[in-house]
């Protein structure tokens, strides 16, 4: 069993479990590789960037490649799960090009059908769950996701990377050159267990007839979360009222204290289950369209934000970032390990 397994069945027997202080000393940090240059750029996170990336908004014609369900938990450094902790996930799509890789919008030859991108926020269970594809290969990297972690408290999000433990081939069933064990970023984790965590087996999904794939992966932090203040943490509830929207329909309308240059997300859970936190498409008018899924706000005041979903219980979670952070600016061309150029 691994250890992140093990972590996660305690964590299921007992809720509120504290880890004994050997053991959570014991915890394997998830190595911390470059953001690589392809995370969204700050004008371009696209509207779509739920935990779903095979279907695009409501498009019929889902993502080319195998469907792959990935899950897990993340830990802060006691091995608490992490309540609140935005999970960002962005690959190539089947052929290895990625949603935006020219620096100016969308990448034509990424897959139209496919999202690129994702994001989680974490429920207090500190689970996540992503529906995407098996990323494609590109030249010079072995295949591999990329993951953007960022817990409460915290304005920059760390980074990592996972890959897949296989012989990877190519579309045309060649042995692709570039493997695990000489990739210019999984080869530089020296910690053999470490490295072994990041390299994961998908193994087929019962009672699926798309030959779908799941694999489990948890993220260990170095860091403990800091309990959020506001403004300056990451997440808050807010309730939301019934208001008038365009041609006779009803749409809701959430109050939100807000501060200049904060950036503002909105969250909801038709459920209240731990692993359905969407994120939503807002309006800053009540006549407005859905066209935004995030605000910077100009100036210090009530912020109204108008949604279509109604909100479960009757509130949203509102996530927040303080200026400047996490705008999604690949942050410095790299910095990590690998030699210079060359796509990450
Ligand atoms: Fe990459």
């Amino acid at each position: 069993m691994s250890r992140g397994r093990f972590l996660k069945s305690i964590a299921a027997a007992s809720a509120g479990f504290t880890l004994p202080g050997y053991l959570a000393e014991a915890l394997a940090i998830t190595p911390t590789v470059t953001e690589g240059p392809y995370y969204p750029l700050a004008d371009d996170i696209p509207l779509d960037k739920d935990n779903d990336l095979v279907q695009l908004n409501d498009n019929l014609t889902l993502a080319a490649g195998e469907i792959e369900t990935i899950s897990g938990t993340i830990y802060d450094a006691n091995g608490q799960p992490v309540r609140g902790a935005l999970v960002e996930l962005w690959h190539a799509d089947r052929e290895g090009d990625y949603l935006y890789s020219t620096g100016v919008g969308r990448n034509a030859d990424c897959d139209a059908n496919f999202a690129g991108f994702g994001q989680f926020l974490t429920g207090k269970s500190g689970q996540f769950k992503f529906r995407t594809i098996k990323a494609g290969l590109y030249t010079g990297r072995a295949r591999h996701f990329h993951w953007g972690i960022t817990l409460p408290g915290e304005d920059v999000r760390t980074t990592t990377q996972t890959g897949w433990n296989e012989t990877a081939y190519d579309l045309n069933g060649n042995r692709f050159a570039t493997q695990n064990s000489n990739d210019n970023i999984f080869s530089t984790v020296s910690d053999a267990t470490l490295r072994a965590a990041m390299l994961l087996d998908f193994t087929p999904v019962e009672g699926t007839t798309t030959g779908e794939t799941a694999a489990s992966w948890d993220y260990f932090s170095g860091t403990t979360p800091s309990e959020p203040t506001y403004p300056g943490g990451s997440l808050l509830v807010a309730p939301a009222g019934v208001v008038a929207g365009p041609n006779g329909t009803e749409r809701f309308r959430l109050q939100i204290p807000a501060y200049p240059d904060y950036c503002y997300e909105v969250y909801a859970n038709p459920t209240l289950a731990d692993l359905d936190w969407k994120v939503l498409p807002f309006a800053l008018e009540a006549s407005e369209a859905f066209d935004r899924h995030q605000h910077i706000a100009t100036e210090e005041g009530l912020l109204e934000i108008y949604v279509a979903a109604p909100p479960e219980r009757g509130f949203y979670k509102v996530s927040y970032r303080e200026p400047g952070a996490n705008t999604g600016t690949p942050s410095g061309g790299g910095g990590g390990p690998g030699g210079p150029g060359g796509p990450r």
